[in-house]
């Protein structure tokens, strides 16, 4: 099973079976981890059976269906349904991924749904992704110049556009990041795979003149070599982008300017 950070005190309990398959159909069990703050209970995994027949073809697709029809306590965050907002990452059978992509016919039999490992969770599939957010905005994300009389427009070459490619795909997701060992044990302190491509994103614009500075802010024995190369992060993102290398680049950066 996933690792969670689990309320102080708390185990996993089993939860409720909602329904059972009825008729005909397609159907498929779901097992989901439940937790609200609103009660003293411990987490549960309850149980519910949907007819895959009768619903889209998407992971996201049979929780939508699941919060329709049979349990409307169940909650979770979509926003999208197209891999673009990044707010539908959960831990799906074992892998971090995006509900909304992941397909039906990608997953054998039951399906485990929890929330994204080693976050706080809000409620039920939420994780609390507070310190992850702050972690994006402390690297600063945004473009940034000292020249007194900016052009109108600040230009790049073809080849200098072309070197972001691979990187602003990223849509802050967080599935790269929750599967990070190094990221679980040191979330405090350490980065992490998505703030650091982040990271690796502005320091390589060539319209930014802040590169100096924004090296110096990883220069650090956490926020940025706290990475081991493990590689669980680029194995885990649901874009096809690659965390560790950017992070690697992040590191040769870093080593060339000292000479
Ligand atoms: S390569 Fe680095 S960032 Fe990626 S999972 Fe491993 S330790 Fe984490
Ligand atoms: S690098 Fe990939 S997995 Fe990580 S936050 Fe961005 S899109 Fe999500
Ligand atoms: S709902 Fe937006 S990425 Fe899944």
């Amino acid at each position: 099973m996933v690792e969670l950070a689990l309320p102080k005190n708390s185990k996993i309990t089993e939860g409720r079976t909602w329904n059972k398959p009825r008729g005909k159909g397609d159907w498929r069990e779901f097992r989901v981890y439940r937790w609200s703050p609103d009660d003293d209970e411990n987490p549960r995994v309850d149980t519910y059976s949907v007819n895959l027949e009768e619903c889209g073809p998407m992971v996201l697709d049979a929780l939508i269906k699941i919060k329709s029809d049979i349990d409307p306590t169940l909650t979770f965050r979509r926003s999208c349904r197209e891999g673009i907002c990044g707010s539908c990452a959960m831990n799906i059978d074992g892998g971090n991924n995006l509900a909304c992509t992941l397909g039906m016919d990608e997953i054998k039999g039951t399906v485990k749904v929890y929330p994204l490992p080693h976050q706080e969770v809000v409620k039920d599939l939420v994780p609390d992704l507070t310190n992850f957010y702050a972690q994006h905005r402390s690297i600063q994300p945004w473009l940034q110049t000292e020249t007194t009389e900016p052009p109108s427009e600040w230009k790049q070459s073809r080849e200098d556009r072309e070197k972001l490619d691979g990187l602003y795909e990223c849509i802050l997701c967080a599935c790269c990041s929750t599967s990070c060992p190094s990221y679980w044990w040191n979330s405090d302190r350490y980065l992490g795979p998505a703030a650091l491509l982040q990271a690796y994103r502005w320091v390589i614009d060539s319209r930014d003149e802040a590169t100096g500075e924004r090296l110096d802010n990883l220069e650090d024995p956490f926020r940025l070599y706290r990475c081991h190369t493990i590689l669980n992060c680029s194995k885990a993102c649901p874009k096809g982008l690659n965390p560790a290398k950017a992070i690697a680049e992040l590191k040769k950066k870093m080593v060339e300017r000292r000479y």
